[in-house]
């Protein structure tokens, strides 16, 4: 039996791709290469599999391919595919997030509704749950996203649960926090506070810096995800933090400390979408799924500065 990956050249998808094969498993890619950032990385991201001979890469829009076909044989669904970042999901750019976030999903689920895959997991996010002084974010609290891309992943997330409840799609929706490490999207903070590090350029500090985040490294999302396609619960929401919420200042004091040089920060207003804390309850996770962070920040920090400074240009 074979395992699914949509969104198999991002930054997560690869990881899971990676780890899959690792074990042994019979893995299939796809991903339609979306230009939300570079195509050089996609590519960088799926020469680390060229070669690797249980892996089969299919270069297609979920839009547009023959999902039932893509299904055959598949015993577990990581559907990880989307248009993801949050303050970029404003005016004409939100189609692109209706359909591949929304749309894309629901063809997904159709065609799993006929297949009938083992377990269905859909990456969900921390943003379904909007500004709030309820922390941490606990699944069953309120939903009431505060970034276009946010209120796609909860719809995203709904379509997953009814597809559950009226046809017994077997899903599990993780919501990620924050995710950080080796390949990370070049339009997220990390990536691009330690490229402007490594040239000396100044960097965007959006807010006052003591917004905080629950940063994950992306390692332990993959083992949240291999524990989510094990669970033989079905139709139930868990979030993936990194077990602790620090401010963005602390965490640039800290990539200043792995990477020896100081930033300079130039600051900007709070941007529309962006929250102002994230905090993960986790547990949901550990109880049922078996989730257990391992990687603080400092050492998951220190793994992406090697990365980075990798990178050719
Ligand atoms: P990414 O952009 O690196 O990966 C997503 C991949 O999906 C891209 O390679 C893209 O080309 C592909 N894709 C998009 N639409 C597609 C379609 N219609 N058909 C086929 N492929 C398509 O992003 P990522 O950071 O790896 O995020 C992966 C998933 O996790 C996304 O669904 C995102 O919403 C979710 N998520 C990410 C984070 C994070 O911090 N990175 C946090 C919460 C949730
Ligand atoms: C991230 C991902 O990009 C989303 O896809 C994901 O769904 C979301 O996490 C989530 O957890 O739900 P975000 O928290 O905004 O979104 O992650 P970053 O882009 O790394 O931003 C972290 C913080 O840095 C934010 O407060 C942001 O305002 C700030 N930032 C970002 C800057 O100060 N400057 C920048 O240039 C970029």
């Amino acid at each position: 039996m074979k395992t699914l990956v949509t969104g198999a050249a991002g930054f997560i998808g690869s990881h899971l791709v990676q780890k899959l094969l690792a074990s042994g498993r019979e893995v299939i890619g796809v991903d339609s290469f979306l230009d939300n950032y570079p195509r050089s990385f996609k590519d960088g991201n799926l020469a680390l599999f060229a070669g690797a001979k249980n892996f089969t890469f299919i270069p297609g829009d979920l839009l547009n391919l023959d999902l039932k076909t893509l299904l055959r044989d598949v015993e577990v669904v990581f559907h990880l595919a989307g248009q993801p970042g949050v303050r970029s999901s404003w005016g004409k750019e939100f189609n692109r997030y209706t359909e591949n976030n929304i749309m894309a999903t629901q063809l997904l689920l159709e065609a799993a509704k006929e297949v009938k895959p083992a377990k269905f997991v859909y990456a969900s996010t921390s943003s379904v749950y909007g500004d709030t002084d309820d922390l941490p974010m606990r699944e069953e609290g309120g939903t009431r996203p505060v970034s276009p891309y946010g209120a796609t992943k909860l719809a995203a997330e709904h379509l997953c649960h009814l597809y559950c409840k009226a046809f017994g799609v077997p899903t599990v929706a993780l919501r990620f926090f924050t995710v950080y490490g080796p390949r990370q999207r070049p339009d997220m903070f990390f990536h691009i506070f330690m490229r402007a590090l490594l040239r000396g350029d100044e960097v965007p500090l959006y807010d006052d810096g003591e917004q905080t985040r629950d940063f994950t490294y992306c390692g332990d999302i993959i083992d949240g995800l291999l524990g989510a396609a094990a669970y033989p619960g079905q139709g139930e929401v868990f979030n993936l933090g990194g077990g602790s919420q620090v401010s963005l200042l602390h965490a640039i004091a800290l990539a200043e400390k792995v990477s020896g040089r100081t930033a300079k920060l130039k600051r900007f207003d709070r941007q529309k979408g962006d929250v102002r804390h994230t905090a993960a309850r986790l547990d949901l996770a550990r109880s049922k799924l078996g989730y257990a962070p391992k990687v603080g920040l400092e050492e998951g920090l220190a793994a992406e500065w090697q990365w980075i400074c990798s990178l050719k240009d």
